[in-house]
């Protein structure tokens, strides 16, 4: 359970905020997480009172959280909840805002611990972060602590990652800067860790001696949903590979830490990003792709040019698939290939450990022929499990051996549902407990393998390759996987 504080959120109004946030933080004053001495404060532009505010909060609640509504605990969360409406460069609004802060403080007892949740344009945080130390609300002492939590995009490549680090660090210590990337949040990302470590039976296999490939994919089946002025200019990798998809690949190529603490983790994680390499031939080792009008359950979508807000020249990518190369011991040879698209037949997220072929089979070529590779396949979402894919004997009086799955799915092994990776993130922020938020150099390391391919697409001027809505994408992402010897999962 969280100690006493505030939460103060900027961007309240936004779309994260309303889907994610105050679910979120009902979901775990449901659960009892939250002390009585609990104060959530917004701040956007519209001319709201606290009642609009905390209408809005009410409706957001009832539409997104995931656990039942309860009256007495939202009495109860009502009556710390604060708006506070101002521009980012409006001076008066945060001495309001300090004030109400302060106001907080005492009627809830909240101890001067606050938290502020940039859930804004990043375009911003200079002005916010700045506005939080000229009105002094930005100081940790040993008494109380005043933390920051910030979204991705974490900069739009290595450059920019520099400057709003420069611009965060200035005002807030590295322990007080929580950067959330919400994968880390996903209960089956943070089971890859239990996988690995709490048993003996996979990581024996865990290495190039048995792995020949790692395929970490994650396909939306939607298109930019109205959301242009965000995605235009920043597309697939920038928006998916740079943080998710990076993230999946050092939790599962690290070194065993040797504990669950933050700064042994992203030990661990920092030396796997350090350790890979960008594709040696971006034209060879990379693809990009815009997904073209087609079908999309059942009904006919359009393209990505002819999206509201896209200009019909846009090079943006909507699929971008890029092959990486972890350069140490353990994993020397075995590539690791990282996809992303939007429009694809399914909404999925998997990290797929392919295996080596057994070096000799006792059987002919004809029994085998149905007989895939070994595979590991842990399901992040939305179908949360872990699936192992080996050769089984089909019933006959024949040797015939066939690919057969083992399945293991959250929902039927364990009666509690997941929590929202939300829920989790926002109450280490409150707790200060940092395993689960990458640290700046993560960033920068990320951003230094893909740099080099954005500059490339960017300097080739080309268009992305079309690839009809509703299928796996692009003939080039096909091609690339097939010079190599692979195929793509069908998930
Ligand atoms: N949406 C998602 O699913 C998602 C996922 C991952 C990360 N993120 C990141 O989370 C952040 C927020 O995303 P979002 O989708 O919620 O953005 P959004 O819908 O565009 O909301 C932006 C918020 O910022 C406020 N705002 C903008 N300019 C302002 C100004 N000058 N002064 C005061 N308030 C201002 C807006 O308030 P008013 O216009 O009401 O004043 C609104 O509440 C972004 O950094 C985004 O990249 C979003």
């Amino acid at each position: 359970m969280a100690g006493p504080c505030v939460l103060v959120i900027f961007g309240v109004t936004g779309d994260l905020s309303r889907k994610k946030l105050m679910p979120a933080i009902y979901d775990l004053a449901n659960r009892g997480l939250l002390p009585p001495g609990f104060g959530l404060v917004g701040f956007a532009r519209r001319d709201w009172a606290d009642q609009d505010f905390a209408k809005q909060v009410h409706d957001s609640v009832k539409e997104n959280a995931r656990t039942p509504f309860r009256e007495e605990v939202w009495q109860q969360l009502l009556e710390g909840i604060r708006f506070v409406p101002g521009e980012f460069n409006d001076d008066n609004a945060f001495r309001t805002l300090k004030r109400t802060i302060q106001e907080l403080d005492e009627s809830r007892g909240t101890g001067g611990n606050h938290a502020f949740y940039l859930s804004i344009p990043p375009g911003f945080f200079d002005d916010v972060v700045g506005q939080l130390r000229r009105h002094g609300m930005a100081e940790s002492n040993g008494r109380q602590w005043s933390r920051v939590v910030i979204e991705k995009p974490f900069g739009h490549d290595l450059e920019s990652a520099r400057e709003l680090n420069q611009i965060v660090s200035t005002v807030f210590a590295p322990e007080s800067v929580f950067r959330i990337d919400h994968y880390l949040g996903k209960e089956t990302v943070q089971n890859l860790i239990a996988f690995r470590f709490a048993n003996a039976l996979y990581e024996p296999v865990w290495n190039n001696h048995y792995v020949s490939d790692v395929q970490i994919t994650m396909a939306e089946d939607i298109g930019i949903e109205g959301r242009a002025g965000y995605y235009d200019g920043i597309g697939a990798a920038r928006d998916v590979i740079q943080n998710h998809l990076l993230q999946l690949m050092a939790l599962t190529a690290m070194e065993e830490p040797t504990s669950f603490d933050a700064a042994q983790l992203r030990t661990e994680k920092q030396k796997v990003l350090a350790a890979a390499k960008p594709p040696a031939d971006i034209d060879v080792h990379t693809a990009r792709g815009q997904y073209a009008a087609g079908w999309q359950g059942g009904e006919q979508v359009r393209g990505y040019l002819d999206e509201e807000g896209i200009s019909p020249s846009s090079t943006t990518e909507t699929y971008a698939a890029i092959r990486v190369d972890v350069d140490n011991r353990r994993w020397a040879g075995v590539p690791f290939y990282l996809r992303t698209a939007k429009r694809m037949p399914r909404r999925v997220t998997e990290i797929a450990l392919n295996f080596k072929r057994a070096l000799h089979l006792p059987f002919t070529h004809a029994d085998t022929e149905g007989m895939g590779t070994n595979a590991l396949v842990m399901r992040i979402q939305p179908d949360e499990g872990i699936t192992m894919r080996f050769g089984a004997k089909v019933p006959s009086t024949q040797m015939e051996i066939r690919e057969v799955s083992m399945n293991f799915n959250y929902g039927g092994s364990f009666t509690e549902s997941s929590p929202e990776a939300y829920e989790r993130l926002i109450l280490d922020v409150l707790l200060g407990d940092p395993p689960l938020f990458p640290q700046h150099e993560e960033v920068e390391l990320s951003w230094q393998i893909l740099d080099p391919v954005l500059n490339h697409w960017e300097e080739s001027g080309t268009q992305p390759e079309q690839y009809a809505s509703g299928t796996w994408g692009p003939k080039c992402g096909v091609e690339m996987l097939a010079r190599d010897g692979f195929v793509w999962r069908r998930p």
